[in-house]
């Protein structure tokens, strides 16, 4: 009964809300469960235009533009911006100062905590139960029983776009189980 918002105003409200949970820095187990139906609700897929793709947006919810990017990230940086569906999503800084052709998912795989990258350990760690991802965000660790999901990093006219990835994966070679 109450759901005609206008179809123009909607993706608005949805990247100001998403863009508010994400500035949170760490989005909190309860959190990151509103974040789906959230998601869902407001921003269903295909609606951003042709091929699902979704421009990346940094922590300030500006749009991210490659080689900007690459001046302030240097290589191996892993570093969230808001991906498909407003998921957090890591953009990678390959060691030759190249943006990676895919970002990772930062959604913990067991009960959906945001895994913050380890530089150090050369790992993303899940604070929440100890999981452990590799660079590529493979899981080595449980309990997750997943690895990250992917998504393609393109650039189209200088910014990054994210594209559903659905082709096999290729750190394990299988079928994406998010797709
Ligand atoms: Fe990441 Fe449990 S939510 S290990």
């Amino acid at each position: 009964q109450a759901t005609s918002i206008p179809a123009d105003r909607v993706p608005d409200i949805g990247k100001r809300e998403l863009m508010n949970l994400l500035l949170l820095g760490a989005i909190s187990l309860p959190t990151a469960g509103m974040l789906v139906p959230y998601a869902t609700f407001l921003a269903p897929p295909g609606s951003k235009g042709a091929g699902g793709g979704t421009v990346a947006k940094d922590a300030v919810g500006n749009d991210v533009i490659a080689a900007e990017w690459l001046k302030n990230h240097g290589p191996g940086d892993r570093t969230l911006t808001q991906g498909l569906k407003g998921d957090p999503t890591y953009l990678v800084v390959e060691s030759d100062k190249t943006l990676a052709t895919y970002g990772i998912n930062a959604v913990c795989t067991h009960l959906g905590c945001v895994v913050p990258w380890n530089a150090a350990e050369n790992k993303f760690i899940c604070p929440c139960h100890g999981s452990q991802y590799n660079n590529q965000g493979r899981v080595v660790r449980g309990p997750a029983p997943l690895s990250l999901a992917l998504a393609h990093a393109d650039i189209d006219d200088g910014k990054v776009v994210f594209v559903p990835w659905v082709e096999t994966d290729f750190r394990t070679g299988e079928t994406p189980w998010w797709a």
